[in-house]
């Protein structure tokens, strides 16, 4: 089949996938070290997250969300006596494209103006609460409210925010508007939260993981290790970052084409090479641009593309999930070309979806790769034989796929053996577990009085 040979070089053997395990594992050792962070490409930043829930946190939080599909604000009563989370209330304020590309001055203004309508909304203007703001970009942080923006990744990108205090900016707006205040602040990646939120659940959630817009994962890290942060006792969880695995050229070997050309189009080319093979803000260009390629070689639609086909972003990741539906993939995909103002005939069909079921799997089987080098390296770092532990999971490419997390944990099994790992898929998003941050660091600020 012709078709194939433009499909091949997205196959990854179980053996290819254990040597980018190998190589990011050598990566993720390097981000630990002490002056480490700008030249590796996967980051390693240490998140001042250092203790789970104890049980005895308490009190009513908001949390921010950003950086994902929807940007959320939230309304969070952490319950001691029956050590519960609540979600009081949430709401989702759309963030348009021109602030997205904008300045970070009128980014902040914006959401600090969600977050003023849904005080409103809430009765709750009088007081002054505590804040935990899941904010899903690669940040330096100092200490829990202190937290610097590496740089923008994903469809961000404002002026004027690289390298400030992401802290101070969403303060500064609130100042400006004056009709209501915060207490303190805690920021989180969305990983973190994610663990942070399913931890609450689990005891054993010590990895966090992302497949959505984005991809990323962060987990429980002996402190030993940490060269970065002072102290040699306990752990922390460290934001790995893993969308960044390449950007050194390190993924040369297994970059397609096609991947090259979705990173030359993006609007942060050369960077997160990895994500851009994995998630979603990714993976239905990279099916439109292998369409593409072979109705030019005559393989597809007998030819000719369609002036939708020519464009990019116009092949939605959430179609791929749609095609690879096992009842009615077929038929979706059907209406899905014809919309796509394509003249298909049931091959035309079939080879669509052979496409999207290749690049998803492809996805997962990557991401599998970096799982389990962290499942390993946390079983090595406590010399186990053996080691169960749970993932946190979100993502609308993880949660909406219907085949992806079983094609990752088949592979993750193998190429992690000694791990036994649950998985567990947040519920209510991560500003839930931003919440718990908030309220755990506000427990030990309380204890060091
Ligand atoms: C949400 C979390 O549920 O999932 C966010 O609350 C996170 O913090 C998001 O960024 C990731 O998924 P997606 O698909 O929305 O990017
Ligand atoms: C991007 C961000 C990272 C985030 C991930 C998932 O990779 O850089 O911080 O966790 O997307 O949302």
């Amino acid at each position: 089949m012709q078709v194939m040979k433009y499909l091949e070089p997205f196959l990854l053997s179980l053996e290819k996938l254990n040597e980018v395990s190998a190589r990011l594992r050598k990566d993720m050792i390097r981000g630990l070290e002490k002056h480490a962070h700008h030249r590796a490409a996967v980051k390693m930043l240490p998140t001042f997250v250092r203790a789970t829930p104890d049980g005895t946190e308490k009190g009513d939080f908001l949390a921010l969300d950003l950086g994902g599909t929807n940007f959320r604000v939230l309304h969070v009563r952490v319950m001691e006596e029956e050590q519960k989370m609540l979600k009081m209330d949430s709401q989702i304020c759309a963030i348009p494209q021109e602030i997205m590309l904008g300045t970070g001055e009128q980014l902040f203004d914006h959401i600090a103006a969600c977050l003023s309508e849904f005080l409103d909304s809430q009765n709750l203007k009088g007081q002054t609460l505590p804040l935990g703001f899941t904010f899903s970009f690669p940040c330096e942080q100092k200490e829990i409210d202190k937290s610097i923006l590496i740089r923008w990744t994903k469809g961000f990108n404002c002026s004027g925010v690289e390298g400030e205090d992401v802290v101070k900016l969403l303060k500064e707006a609130i100042h400006r508007r004056g009709d209501y205040d915060i207490s303190s602040v805690a920021m989180v990646n969305d990983t973190v939260g994610t663990m942070m939120s399913c931890g609450y659940r689990d005891q054993t959630c010590e990895i966090g993981m992302i497949i959505g817009t984005g991809t990323n994962a962060c987990y429980m890290e002996e402190m030993k290790n940490v060269k970065r942060v002072e102290g040699e006792d306990g752990r922390m969880c460290i934001n790995t970052e893993w969308g960044g695995f390449g950007d050194d050229g390190s993924l040369e070997d297994i970059l397609t084409e096609f991947d090259k050309v979705v990173d030359r189009t993006s609007i942060n080319p050369g960077v997160h090479t990895f994500e851009k093979m994995i998630s979603g803000m990714y993976l239905g260009e990279i099916v439109r641009l292998v369409l593409m390629k072979l109705t030019e070689k005559k393989l597809l639609f007998k030819g000719e593309a369609s002036e939708a086909l020519r464009t990019p972003g116009t092949f939605e990741t959430k179609f791929i999930s749609m095609i690879e539906e096992p009842d009615s993939g077929l038929e979706n995909a059907k209406k899905i070309l014809t919309e796509l103002g394509l003249r298909w005939d049931l091959v035309d069909a079939r080879v669509v979806r052979l496409v999207c079921e290749t690049i998803s799997s492809r996805s997962a089987r990557l991401c599998a790769a970096a799982l389990a080098t962290i499942a390993n390296r946390i079983l090595a770092n406590r010399g186990l034989p053996h080691l169960k532990t749970t993932v946190g999971v979100d993502g609308t490419v993880y949660k909406k796929h219907p085949n992806y997390s079983d094609k990752l944990q088949k592979v993750l099994h193998l190429l992690a053996p000694k791990c036994d790992i649950k998985f567990l898929v947040s519920e209510d998003g991560s500003g839930k577990g931003a919440a718990m941050v908030t309220a755990v660091a506000q427990r030990l600020a309380l204890q060091s009085r």
